[in-house]
């Protein structure tokens, strides 16, 4: 069959809830790439390269293997609680050289973000000036599905996914209101506190039949309602925190520790940052959040209980400091002690100086591509193999693989089963 006979991918809507830094250098990076004018390092889904099944010699784009929507059948919309259209966004959050912006700015301008859904209680040092007028929390929800609606009729995509891209909230486990469907709507009409902002973004896309992604700390979709609900409507949800700078190093890193046997003391890690999200962490109750994220994934590699010895007294320390100087453009500083042979100490130093959104903007890419493809897949619930995009990789049950290489594999494997049910191309070949 001719790749032209194939089912080609259809159009994408891509609605992002909150359009700051991470999510306008996504739709900024997305039109210079269209124009050719900048290449889309970083994301699987725009470079990487598969071998089929049986065919180890050969390799296919994964783009053309999945089937996947091209950049230009994305539309992109969403919604924020502070003024301005996507240019305004982009040049606040300062990440993009004015040079690149100008080029862009036209599809930027474009792009008037909804007015968002805001509650001072789980944003503390956010103030809200484009929010909807209902104040009910289930009537808030209605008017976002409504949204998704317009949206896609609007943008003429049958497909849409939501991503959570909103400053981090603060930290809030799932309690008695998060249970079942009929408990959290009900809750949601009586404006239940322990309701977030995020959470009714995410049941609104899940009534919608969109795939939802969380791409902050924050337990948005870790929680049975929204799993319930997202396996009854055919939706895929994954979480949680984008793996991006230190954490992304420390899960490379460490699994070489441990395959070597050499023992680790202690791990501190300390940032700077001046950006938005940098303001949000200042908040100690949203950084509790973040912490919660970021502290788990050496535990989960180093294994702690099996080998005692090696890894039982590890000191592991992790601070942010908002530094506004610095803007997007954190500075990391890792601080690995080490124990090799009789026990001799040793030190490793890393000073990662990255950019925040630059290394954020792909994994959306992927993750809004990918969550599309698994639904028309027909996958559903938790996608535990995308775990490879985030610090904190939400699972269908028991404990996360922290591991980037093991992270990788899955999501190989992930890719080869379904690739039969969204492309020919596997087939054919
Ligand atoms: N930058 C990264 O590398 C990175 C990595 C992992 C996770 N994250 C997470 O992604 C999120 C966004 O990061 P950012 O750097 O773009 O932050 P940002 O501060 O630049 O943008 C956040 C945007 O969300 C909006 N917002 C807040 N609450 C909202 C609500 N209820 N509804 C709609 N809009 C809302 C804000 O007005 C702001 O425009 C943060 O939670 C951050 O922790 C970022």
């Amino acid at each position: 069959m001719s790749k032209s006979a194939e089912a080609a991918p259809p159009r994408l809507g891509v609605l992002l809830a909150g359009m700051g830094a991470i999510s306008t250098t996504l739709i900024a990076g997305v039109e210079a790439t269209r124009q050719g004018l900048a290449r889309p390092f970083g994301a699987l889904t725009q470079l990487a390269m598969i071998a089929p099944p049986g065919q180890p010699k050969q390799r296919v784009p994964l783009a053309e293997y999945l089937n996947l929507t091209g950049l230009e059948d994305l539309a992109f919309g969403g919604w924020d609680i502070n003024p301005g259209n996507g240019y305004d966004m982009a040049v606040a959050a300062g990440v993009l050289e004015p040079l690149l912006l100008a080029a862009v700015r036209p599809a930027l301008e474009k792009i008037e973000p909804m007015p968002g859904i805001h509650d001072p209680q789980y944003l503390r040092r956010t103030e809200g000036r484009r929010v909807k007028a209902e104040t009910n929390k289930y009537e808030q929800a209605e008017a976002l599905r409504a949204d998704i609606r317009r949206f896609k009729q609007q943008h003429q995509v049958d497909q849409a996914v939501v991503m959570w891209c909103g400053s981090t909230e603060v930290f809030l486990p799932a309690g008695p209101a998060h249970q079942s469907q009929r408990i959290f709507e009900a809750a949601m009409k009586e404006n239940e506190p322990t309701i977030a902002p995020s959470m009714i973004y995410a049941w609104a896309a899940l009534q919608e039949g969109c795939g939802f992604v969380n791409a902050t700390p924050t337990l948005t979709v870790d929680m049975p309602v929204m799993i319930e609900l997202a396996k009854q409507q055919g939706c895929p949800v994954s979480g949680k925190d984008l793996k991006t700078g230190q954490t992304l190093l420390k899960t490379i890193l460490a699994p070489g520790i441990k395959q070597r046997m050499l023992g680790l003391a202690g791990w501190f890690s300390t940032n700077i940052l001046g950006n938005g999200d940098g303001a949000t962490l200042d908040d100690p109750a949203a950084f509790r959040s973040k912490e919660e994220s970021k502290l788990s994934a050496l535990n989960h590699i180093l294994q702690p209980e099996l080998y005692p010895e090696l890894y039982g007294k590890l000191s592991h320390q992790v601070k942010i400091n908002y530094y506004p100087p610095r803007g997007d453009n954190k500075e990391s500083w890792d601080n690995i002690d080490i124990v090799g042979w009789l026990g001799y100490p040793m030190q490793i130093k890393i000073n990662f100086l990255c950019r925040d959104s630059i290394l954020a903007a792909p994994l959306l890419l992927d993750l809004a591509l990918l969550s599309a493809a698994a639904q028309r897949a027909g996958e559903s619930g938790v996608l535990d193999w995308l775990g490879f995009y985030f610090k904190s990789p939400q699972t269908r049950q028991g404990q996360p693989e922290h591991d980037l290489a093991v992270q990788h594999q899955n999501l190989q494997q992930a890719f080869h089963r379904l690739a039969p049910r969204l492309a020919p191309v596997a087939a054919k070949a």
